[in-house]
């Protein structure tokens, strides 16, 4: 299959940012862990961070060009209030997950609302870098 993951703003400062609650491994960390699962599971994968809302835009836009099989994206902080990014994932029959390291149910209450959710398949939330993962086996058809 074909995946692409999708990491939003201030994503690419994990291991540097608020630790407590993103962890402290860093997005490097990331990158090799779903690179090496995808490989060993032989699946081809891309992974694609950006501070830009509009360069998040054109990546969603990309995977139907190439034909991706399914999408795994966490917004970050666009989730809450772009609905360029909800409408960019509306536009795109493709499965997509959206995943949050950290609970955002727990959190302040703008974090509760999630524009783009709508547009999603379904939602891992609060599972930290694990949950990227139970999102590739979702999209695989491994769980
Ligand atoms: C986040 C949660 C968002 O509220 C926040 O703005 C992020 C990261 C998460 O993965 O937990 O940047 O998407």
């Amino acid at each position: 299959m074909k995946l692409l993951v999708i990491n939003g703003p201030n994503l690419n400062f994990l291991g540097i940012r608020e630790k407590g609650i993103y962890g402290t491994e860093d997005y490097e960390y990331l990158v090799t862990m779903l690179e090496n699962k995808a490989k060993a599971e032989g699946h081809e994968i891309e992974i694609f961070q950006s501070n830009c809302e509009g360069a998040i835009i054109d990546k969603i836009q990309e995977a139907y060009h190439t034909k991706a099989d399914g999408i795994i994206i966490n917004p970050g902080a666009f989730t809450h209030y772009s609905y360029a990014v909800r409408d960019a994932l509306a536009s795109v029959e493709i499965p997509k997950i959206e995943v949050h390291i950290s609970n955002v149910h727990k959190r302040e209450e703008f974090r509760h609302t999630s524009v783009t959710a709508p547009a999603c398949t379904g939602q891992i939330v609060g599972l930290g870098l694990k949950g990227y993962a139970l999102a590739m086996d979702y999209l695989t058809g491994k769980a």
